[in-house]
Order: structure tokens, then C-alpha cells, then sequence
């Protein structure tokens, strides 16, 4: 079952871009985008370091009024530069549905301290005790778990970074009950685990733009796949 979206599409806005040839707009994927669709349930955004995915992402979640420094639209907290031009210049295509003011959520596995300081000011306690005496992984499925909500849209960048490859697999299965609960998520991701999750597009971003991708043609599906059934075959190519 997939619920009626909150956002349908992001585009740029050419008209409000002055010049295309410094940051963000620099970086292929934002400066040749057009329209892209989003997947009702999940899209991902993958492909090489440094080709706009982070960027884009955050640039949305800006649009939506969720902070850059990861949290709700309730953490008020600082912002890092480069974005916000990006943001000026995005529309997102909304769908009938909206958004409570707390009913999404901006998560990046970097800012994991600062948002855990965040919640600690506002007394605020996901789980039993404070995120910052919660580990890395515990203090970011205690969020997923007791902070997400049923019809909520959730942008994570590179949730995997947290997680074991065993808790990937809890993140798809919860994944899965908060998009039958009315959620979107759009996800920037490295993990072959967690972009295998069939409800979903996944967008390929290169020097060459952005493009939808089948699971299995990502570098990503390929490279581990090869690596894990041809270890030893690879790492003596490698170390040679
Ligand atoms: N403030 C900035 N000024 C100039 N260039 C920047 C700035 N911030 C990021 N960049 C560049 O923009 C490009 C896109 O960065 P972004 O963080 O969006 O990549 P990404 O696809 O998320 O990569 P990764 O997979 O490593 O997270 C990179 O080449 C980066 O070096
Ligand atoms: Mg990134």
C-alpha cells in the first residue's frame, strides 16, 4: 500500500539561478536538473562522494522548514552555509497532504552530536536515557523508533553510518511499517542493504547528472556483490 505523497516532485527553478558556474549550482546533478519525481514510499539518492546528493537533500529539507543541523522544525538550531542558495531556487511539488509541525524529521549520522545536545536542552528522551549516553547506533534508533511518527516525511542522510549491517536490516523492516503508516522518506545512501528496499526509486547521481537506476546496475549492488563472492580474487588485484 502506498499513501498519497507529500512531495511528488523537486525542481529547479532556472529563472532564480544567477550563475551556474559556482557552488551549488556547479556540481552537475544541481546545475542540470530539471524535474524529478519522488517515489510516494522511498526515493533514494546514490552514487559517487561528492556528486550533490547531501547538498540536494539538504536543500529540500530547508524548503520544508526542517533544520540543516538535523531535527524537526521544532530544533532551532545553527545552519551551515551553501545550501540556502540552492533552497531559494528549488520547488517542490507538494500533494494534498500536509505536514503538522512536527511531522518530519531531518537526520543526518554527522550531526548526530549536536542534535543529541538539542534534545538534552529541550528535556526531551527518546529511549530511556539522554542520546548522548546511548552509542552511536542505539542513540539513532532510539530516534527512528520513538521519534518517528505514522504519517510523517523524513529526510536521512547516510543513515547506515550508524548502523551494523544486522540493525540495516531492522532499519528496512522499520522503514517498512512507517511507509504502510503514511510516511516518506527521502534517503541519501551508500548501503547496498538498506537502497534494496523495494518500495523505492533510486536516483543515480554522476559528473553526468541525475538518472534513475535499477538496484541491481548501482555500483554499489555491483562492487559488494564482487567483493563479498570474490574476496580473495579481488583483494590480491587490489594489493598487488
Ligand atoms: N561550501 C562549499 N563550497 C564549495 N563546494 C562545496 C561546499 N560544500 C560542498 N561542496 C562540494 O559540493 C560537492 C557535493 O557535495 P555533497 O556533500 O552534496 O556530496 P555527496 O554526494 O553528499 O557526497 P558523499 O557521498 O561523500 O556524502 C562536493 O564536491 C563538495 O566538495
Ligand atoms: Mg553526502
Amino acid at each position: 500500500m502506498t499513501a498519497e505523497p507529500f512531495l511528488k516532485y523537486v525542481s529547479l527553478v532556472r529563472e532564480r539561478v544567477e550563475r551556474f558556474d559556482v557552488y551549488p549550482f556547479s556540481i552537475p546533478a544541481i546545475g542540470t536538473l530539471d524535474s524529478l519525481p519522488l517515489h510516494p514510499a522511498v526515493t533514494f539518492f546514490a552514487g559517487e562522494n561528492g556528486t550533490g546528493k547531501s547538498t540536494l537533500l539538504e536543500a529540500m529539507a530547508v524548503v520544508e522548514g526542517f533544520n540543516l543541523e538535523g531535527g524537526s522544525r521544532n530544533h532551532d538550531f545553527s545552519t551551515r552555509s551553501g545550501t540556502s542558495e540552492l533552497s531559494g531556487a528549488l520547488r517542490l511539488g507538494r500533494g494534498i497532504k500536509r505536514l503538522g509541525k512536527t511531522d518530519g524529521f531531518f537526520l543526518r549520522a554527522e550531526t548526530m552530536f549536536n542534535l543529541a545536545t538539542e534534545v538534552d536542552r529541550l528535556s526531551l528522551f527518546y529511549g530511556d536515557k539522554s542520546l548522548h549516553d546511548q552509542s552511536h547506533g542505539e542513540s539513532f534508533l532510539s530516534l527512528l523508533t520513538n521519534r518517528f511518527q505514522p504519517n510523517g516525511l523524513y529526510f536521512l542522510d547516510e543513515p547506515e553510518a550508524a548502523f551494523s549491517p544486522q540493525k540495516q536490516l531492522s532499519l528496512i523492516v522499520l522503514l517498512h511499517e512507517l511507509v504502510q503508516n503514511g510516511c516518506q522518506f527521502v534517503i541519501a545512501t551508500h548501503s547496498p542493504i538498506i537502497m534494496a528496499y523495494p518500495d523505492a526509486m533510486i536516483y543515480w547521481f554522476s559528473d553526468q547528472g541525475i538518472r534513475p537506476i535499477e538496484y541491481r546496475e548501482t555500483e554499489h549492488y555491483k562492487v559488494t556483490r564482487n567483493f563479498l563472492e570474490r574476496t580473495d580474487h579481488m583483494l590480491a588485484a587490489l594489493l598487488s
